[in-house]
């Protein structure tokens, strides 16, 4: 739980290699320089296995989606083993883009399971779509940490990350990104739905980090009062001098 992450989600970003390996190079820089952090960066997977040969390192490379069985018969889809061969360490799951386009529960607790039995990390992303008085928001992360976590064993469970990403923070600016004290308040929750679920001990070793339009102006505020061991970041991930910022507030916190 020491450790503090930071994780690029280029989602369908940048159009050519060449820019990929531009940014890459750029964050592999700011990464040398900000070692208490662990830099995650999840490109395409047309870009990844180029990437991640390449190296960069400290950067460890991650992907955005794997699909939910072992191998066979799936046109179009990435099977969990090609990934470990092209060298990745963490898998984002869960994301609201792709539940949007359909991803059940029951896929994502299927990857999960996949992806810890390959001894990768799983980044299960969850968050709700908006902010209701009533609180009804609350039920919708319960229920989608219930669900997902569903067959995952007390000591399993700590080698998952979980990233807190309301969609309606998602790819807006940096203004509109939730406030410090907020994320708090949801961090507590979301420990607290994990307490229910193994115990606190368990609870506090689960790094929860936060995601929804994190720049290098707000990541400060958001960080210190957020109570999150990082962020995974979208947009601001695509400039290795924005992102390098991000970087090097968590680094220092
Ligand atoms: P954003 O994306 O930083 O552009 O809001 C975050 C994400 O979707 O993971």
């Amino acid at each position: 739980m020491n450790t503090k992450l930071v994780i690029a989600n280029w989602k369908m970003n940048p159009q050519t290699l060449r820019e990929a390996k531009r940014i890459a190079g750029g964050i592999k820089t700011v990464a040398s320089k900000n070692r208490k952090t662990q830099v995650i960066v999840c490109p395409s997977f047309l870009h990844l296995i180029t990437l991640s040969s390449v190296g960069h390192k400290p950067i460890s490379y991650g992907a955005q989606n794997v699909f939910c069985e072992k191998d066979g018969s799936h046109t179009g889809e990435t099977s969990l083993s090609m990934l470990k061969d092209a060298g990745v360490s963490h898998i984002i799951l869960g994301h609201s883009e792709r539940r949007a386009k359909g991803e059940t529960s029951e896929d994502v607790q299927k990857k999960i399971s996949l992806v810890l039995k390959e001894k990768l990390i799983p980044i299960l992303c969850i968050g709700e779509a908006e902010r209701d008085m009533e609180g009804e928001y609350l039920s919708v992360i319960k229920n989608e940490i219930k669900d997902a976590l569903k067959d995952v064993s007390q000591a399993n469970v700590k080698k998952i990350v979980i990233a807190y990403e309301p969609v309606w923070a998602i790819g807006k600016t940096g203004e509109e990104a939730i406030t410090g004290r907020d994320l708090h308040e949801m961090t507590l929750y979301i420990r607290k739905v994990l307490s229910d679920l193994y115990n606190q001990r368990t609870a506090f070793s689960v790094p929860v980090l936060y995601g929804g339009s994190v720049t290098g102006n707000n990541a400060k505020d958001i960080f210190s009062e957020g109570e999150v061991q990082g962020f995974l970041v979208g947009r601001a991930s695509l400039d290795a001098k924005e992102f390098g910022k991000i970087i090097s507030i968590v680094n220092k916190a």
